[in-house]
């Protein structure tokens, strides 16, 4: 058996799973997200390990099979989080998350200091707010004195398995997303760091994602009913163990993964394609792959915000039950996603969300329609530009909170006009993560030989073509929205 543990925005996830991919018991555990004001978004680090811990222990202790079976244990994380740590590794602060977007300042010094050619250059991907380095520097501008205590920093995920452990470490997908990274060499930018003053072993030392780093420190071990035999692997982002979870694993493969955040991610071989800074282009879990990939910030976000506001008593079932009753277009009502700015395709931290042609006819069951449309166009934009660049899309994967009910991942295949496939045991970016731990413990030779048998196809939704072209006059209009509302919004 290996345990993945996924880090989420809302929730520690942690799956055991057999030899054979079958999830034989599972957990999850929430906690908030801290938003002191609009824009913020921040954790506690040690919350984090609280609750894994929590879970892993619950996950062990009721486990009908003997613990010593359980052979390794990796981790999938949100990505870009900063945690600050002082000389006794200790977080200085809480952590300021990938969906923190104070630092449009810093994104401008970082332009001023380095030019656009020479940062995607230098870490093929542009200055976005949610990225780490922008971070870094939004410390050292507005806490100098907390600053000056900072020895190191890590990744959300990193900083768990670094409690657990004792150790600290990056992998290299997470690295991918600081800024600080040089994707091609798979080594932290000297001249990255040395542009922004940022002290010898300010970074630390980097590993691959399928590394064996540790084991569990005794007290954690036996807290959790585990021994110091568990190997600990290093495990990846999110999103690289949402492609390794779904079998993204090789070229002309798709994913759309809809958690807190929602991704259009498609496979790359090498860091050497072009597409100017539009998608990020981060390394894969898989050694020596990449990947390309839209954002959109507030995916799952989106309709968990409007279950928290309009049915905070119902759960996600009863809330979309509806919502094939209600037909393509929402009866006319629209919906823009950009609850806390948006990514891709605009890069802009201060537009904010809509509804566009309310009408006094209109249920809630067109409200939750538009909610998902919304949520699936935006998710479409980084379709299109892919598909701009010459890449062919005829198959999307799908995983996370919008693979868990058919009448959106319909909706998926109308708007992205492409087949969506459901896989039987999908779990997210943590299903990669026991993939890591399954490869890195060598269950298999190559993490595709771990995809073949791990995972296994459920359904397929083949778009309508009515559906497609309605959805594609509404995507133009949903599309004018952004133009329309943006001088509304400075
Ligand atoms: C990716 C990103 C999000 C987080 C969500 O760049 O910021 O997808 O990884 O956890």
């Amino acid at each position: 058996y290996v345990l993945g543990v996924d880090l989420g925005t809302s929730a520690v996830k942690i799956l055991l799973v057999n030899e054979h991919g079958d999830v034989v018991n599972e957990v999850s555990k929430d906690y908030p997200v801290i938003q002191k004001r609009s824009g913020y978004s921040e954790q506690e680090p040690d919350v984090w390990v609280e609750k894994t811990v929590d879970g892993l222990s619950e996950v062990v202790r009721s486990f009908q099979g003997n613990p010593e079976d359980i052979e390794g244990i990796s981790f999938s994380g949100q990505m870009h989080g900063l945690v600050l740590l002082d000389n006794d590794l200790y977080p200085l602060r809480n952590a300021i998350l990938w969906n923190d977007t104070r630092t449009s300042k810093e994104c401008e010094q970082i332009y001023n200091v380095v030019g656009e050619d020479q940062l995607l250059k230098l870490t093929k991907n542009p200055a976005l707010e949610g990225f780490t380095l922008p971070k870094i520097l939004w410390v050292k501008n507005n806490e100098p004195n907390l600053f000056a205590n900072a020895k190191t920093f890590v990744l959300p995920k990193d900083y768990v398995r670094l409690k657990l452990t004792g150790k600290l470490h990056m992998e290299h997908s997470d690295a991918a997303g600081t800024l600080l990274f040089d994707i091609a060499n798979k080594e932290w930018s000297n001249e990255m760091c040395d542009l922004f003053g940022l002290r010898d072993q300010f970074c630390p030392p980097l590993v691959k994602s399928h590394e064996v780093v540790g084991s569990l420190l005794p007290d954690i071990a036996d807290e959790i009913g585990l021994t110091s035999n568990t190997k600990i692997i290093a495990g990846g982002a999110d999103n690289a163990c949402g492609a390794i979870g779904s079998g993204v694993l090789e070229e002309g493969k798709t994913l759309a993964s809809i958690g807190t955040s929602g991704v259009i991610l498609s496979y790359e071989s090498s860091h050497e394609k072009d597409f100017k800074g539009l998608v990020h282009y981060f390394n894969h879990g898989v050694e020596n792959a990449y990947y390309t990939m839209g954002v959109t910030l507030a995916a799952g976000d989106s309709l968990s915000w409007f279950k928290d506001v309009f049915a905070p008593d119902e759960d996600y079932d009863d809330l979309l039950e509806g919502i094939d009753d209600v037909p393509p277009g929402a009866n006319g009502l629209l919906f823009t996603p950009y609850l806390v700015g948006e990514r891709t395709p605009h890069v802009d931290a201060n537009i904010r969300a809509s509804f566009v042609g309310m009408d006094r006819s209109h249920k809630r069951d067109d409200f939750v329609r538009a909610v998902l449309e919304g949520i699936t166009f935006s998710l479409n934009e980084s379709v299109e530009i892919f598909r701009k660049q010459g890449k062919k899309i005829e198959t999307v994967i799908s995983i996370g909170g919008g693979a868990k009910n058919d009448a959106w991942l319909q909706l998926q295949a109308d708007v992205f006009n492409a087949k969506v496939v459901k896989l039987k045991n999908e779990q997210g970016p943590g299903m990669g993560a026991a993939m890591l731990a399954a490869y890195g413990c060598n269950w298999f030779d190559s993490l595709r030989a771990c995809g073949e048998e791990f995972l296994r196809v459920d359904k397929e939704f083949n778009p309508n073509i009515s559906n497609v072209r309605k959805y594609k006059e509404l995507f133009e209009i949903y599309q004018d929205i952004y133009q329309n509302t943006k001088e509304l919004q400075h």
